[in-house]
């Protein structure tokens, strides 16, 4: 059996991400606030990544018939848009703790629970191209990704050099994809977001992925891990 798990499974991406791992067989534990999926398959355990006490509450299941096991830490948030100077200090605190505290203790706990067992195992975290290039007013989110690549590529390595039975590291970016998060940044107001008409012009230009399409580039990384060699990674580029 391949088990999935999957944060931000409620919508978007992640939603994508968890609808082709079930059509494939495999049995998907799900992770966010909310819940949209029913299938046989699909377990939903609702938990909001910016609790981090609840966070370190959470624990992986034991598992003995597993072929495959894959952790894909997909839920983020935009946070709020503003110059440095301008957001509220807890919102900072918020995003930190969903983009990459609660990201990086799944990444821990995964690697800690299943370390003994030699089945394949693959985390992947869908991270943006924020983090890899400025984007004004979004400073907390794209520092937010950065240290998830960072800390994927520290993850990787050691995995590759030290461990009998290694687990894959990607950090991936999607690209422009349609989902919540798109239509939330065209609804910011221009004196937050000097850069709103570029993504309301992508909208209109039909230029969004659909999630549905990233997540089957997605898959290409998970079903075939060996073929990548980077582990920061974007489907732009597959
Ligand atoms: N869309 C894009 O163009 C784009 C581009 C680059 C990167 N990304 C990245 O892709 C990933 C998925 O984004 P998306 O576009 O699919 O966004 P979305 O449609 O807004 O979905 C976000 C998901 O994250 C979950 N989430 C948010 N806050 C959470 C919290 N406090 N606790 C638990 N889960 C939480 C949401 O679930 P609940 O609300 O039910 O908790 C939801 O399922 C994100 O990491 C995002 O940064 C997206």
């Amino acid at each position: 059996m391949k088990y999935y798990f999957i944060t931000g499974t409620s919508r978007g991406i992640g939603k994508a991400l968890a609808n082709t791992a079930l059509s494939e067989g495999a049995k998907v534990f799900g992770l966010s606030r909310g819940n949209t999926i029913e299938h046989k398959n699909y377990e939903h355990i609702v938990l909001d990544l910016a609790i981090i006490d609840d966070v370190y509450k959470y624990s992986f299941p034991v598992l003995t018939d597993a072929d495959k096991i894959i952790l894909i830490n997909n839920a983020g948030s935009l946070g709020d848009v503003a110059p440095v100077g301008q957001n509220p200090d807890e919102e900072i605190t918020k995003l930190f703790n969903i983009n990459t505290i609660a990201s990086s203790i799944l990444m821990n706990k995964f690697i800690k629970q299943y370390k003994e067992l030699a089945t394949e195992k693959l985390i992947l975290n869908v991270s943006s191209g924020a983090g890899r290039h400025v984007v004004e007013s979004w400073s907390a989110y794209c520092a937010s990704k950065a240290a998830m690549d960072m800390y994927s590529m520290v993850a990787a390595d050691e995995q590759k050099k030290y461990y009998k039975n290694p687990v894959h590291v990607f950090s991936v970016a999607p690209g422009i994809v349609d989902t919540q998060m798109q239509t939330e940044i065209r609804d910011l107001e221009k004196e937050k977001f000097n850069d709103v008409e570029r993504f309301k012009d992508y909208k209109a230009n039909g230029d969004l992925s659909k999630p549905e399409d990233i997540a089957k580039l997605l898959f290409q990384i998970i079903l075939n891990p060996s073929k990548y060699s980077e582990v920061l990674l974007d489907v732009r580029n597959l």
